[in-house]
């Protein structure tokens, strides 16, 4: 592909990219459950008109675009007051969880630099739960990650947790709720430990935060896990997500300004204009902020009460449905719109793609520790109606794929890999290992059973090399 030589007609790019679109998941169909959080047709419009208004204009320097400075300060207040943060709390607007999650740690980091320097090798202490965001932190930050294991009910382990807990640890995670399995730690009694240990606590309330205290509105029983909680030092919170406002939008919210102090970054050590970044990007489109702004005060409170309630209803049904099967298996009991299912009789991973084959997006997470190979259900506003269809058409897919075999090959790749040194493979085993499971080529494969079945029976870590090369691959 080279650069056109002469530009190339307007409508005719238009149409391109509309059909480029043939193969993407058809999120308007309100048929996917994941990745897409669609507040119905009137609000989505107010994000799109306001994103566009404010698609150039450039976070970079808030001094010249005072109007991007308002937007971030007024959804900050918005969030605060949402989430019971006193008068000294105080945030920022990111691009995403996992840069919320990112600059929640860094701030962690260097205030332990500066208030705790005898700290040579920072730890964070994480559910195996928490978020693959932390993980990331982790390695970009140079910060050392001490897992910690769940209850029954995938739930923070408190035992372990405070077992855990060292000269070393900077910084406590729970969630609010878990993706996986949608259920919120138990973040007063953990938040306490950190209290008591003098080391800050981080509720990540991306995916929880925003809905959560509708939920309570609405008689739902939610457990607490915002700054009313003592010790909870910082949070991070989507909007992107259950606040139904365009992507590119998340908070990290910190219980004072001491402890964001941390965050900010300036420079002056160059040439050219002056640098104070609030965030991790530099310049950025203001289009988020003001989409951001647009819907939270376009749906207000009684809209997004309105959301609330029909989801609770839609996923309670859900959550019957799945559990009169008898070949399926609730995996936890939410506390959110979100949950997991597994079978010890039927392969999932083919159930997947049958579903997925019929018009609907449901989504594979391989085992991890005591959390089963399952399937994720992230219940949204879109999906409400649906709730019977997909219901009926999961029963009939449980029936098309129960002959259907698993493959011979992973049990074979199981054995052989469970005992291996990871971090001994040449990267040339790691690529004979993906053409065995045939996850290479240079395309997008169509089904993922098998895929899915391999990755599942290998460990984490080979997981974890296996998909940089492929993906290094294919880019
Ligand atoms: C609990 C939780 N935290 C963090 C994130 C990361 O958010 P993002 O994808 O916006 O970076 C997610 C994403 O699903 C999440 O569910």
């Amino acid at each position: 592909m080279k650069l056109p030589v002469k530009g190339v007609d307007k409508q005719e790019i238009l149409d391109r990219l509309d059909s480029f679109k043939a193969d993407d998941l058809d999120w308007k169909s309100g048929k996917v459950f994941g990745y897409i959080f669609d507040p119905g047709r009137e609000a989505m419009e107010v994000g799109k008109q306001a994103y566009m208004k404010y698609l150039t204009e450039n976070a970079l320097d808030f001094t010249s675009f005072p109007s991007l400075f308002k937007f971030e300060k007024e959804i900050v207040e918005m969030a605060i007051d949402h989430l019971q943060g006193g008068s000294q709390a105080t945030g920022n607007f990111t691009n995403g969880g996992t840069e919320s999650i990112i600059l929640a740690v860094k701030s962690a980091r260097d205030r332990a630099r500066k208030l705790k320097p005898a700290i040579k090798e920072p730890e964070m202490i994480l559910p195996i739960t928490a978020h693959a965001a932390f993980h990331k932190a982790a390695r970009y930050l140079n910060v050392k990650t001490k897992l910690i294991g769940v209850d029954k009910n995938f739930r923070a382990d408190l035992a372990e947790l405070k077992k855990a807990v060292s000269t070393n640890t900077i910084l406590i995670v729970g969630s609010a709720p878990s993706y996986a399995h949608g259920v919120i730690d138990p973040i007063k009694d953990m938040a306490a430990v950190a209290l008591e240990n003098n080391i800050l606590f981080h509720t990540d309330a991306c995916v929880g935060g925003f809905m959560l205290p509708f939920f309570k509105k609405l008689g739902e029983p939610v457990p607490e896990f915002d700054f009313s909680v003592p010790g909870v030092t910082s949070i991070s919170m989507d909007l992107h997500k259950y606040a139904y406002t365009p992507k590119g939008a998340s908070l990290v919210l910190y219980r004072d300004r001491e402890l964001r102090k941390h965050q900010i970054f300036a420079c002056s050590d160059w040439t050219g204009y002056t640098i104070i970044n609030n965030a991790i990007l530099s310049s950025r489109s203001g289009g988020p902020m003001a989409a951001a702004y647009a819907v939270l005060n376009f749906l207000g409170e009684d809209g997004y009460l309105d959301i609330a309630k029909n989801k609770i209803e839609a996923t309670k049904k859900l959550l019957e449905g799945v559990e009169k099967h008898p070949d399926l298996k609730i995996m936890a009991n939410p506390d959110f719109c979100m949950f997991s299912f597994t079978s010890h009789t039927i392969n999932i991973f083919h159930l997947i793609d049958e579903m997925n084959s019929r018009g609907w997006y449901i989504q594979p997470a391989l085992s991890y520790g005591p959390s089963r190979h399952n399937i994720h259900l992230s219940i949204n506003h879109s999906n409400v109606e649906w709730v019977d269809a997909f219901l009926e058409e999961l029963y009939d897919c449980v029936e098309a794929v129960r002959s259907k075999p698993s493959g011979e090959l992973a049990p074979a790749i199981k054995k052989e890999f469970e005992n291996r040194d990871i971090d001994a493979m040449s990267d040339e085993e790691v690529k004979q290992l993906l053409e065995l499971g045939a996850i290479s080529g240079d395309g997008l494969p169509d089904v993922f059973a098998e895929v899915n079945e391999i990755l599942d029976a290998l460990p984490a870590k080979l997981r974890e090399r296996l998909l940089i090369e492929y993906t290094n691959g294919i880019f």
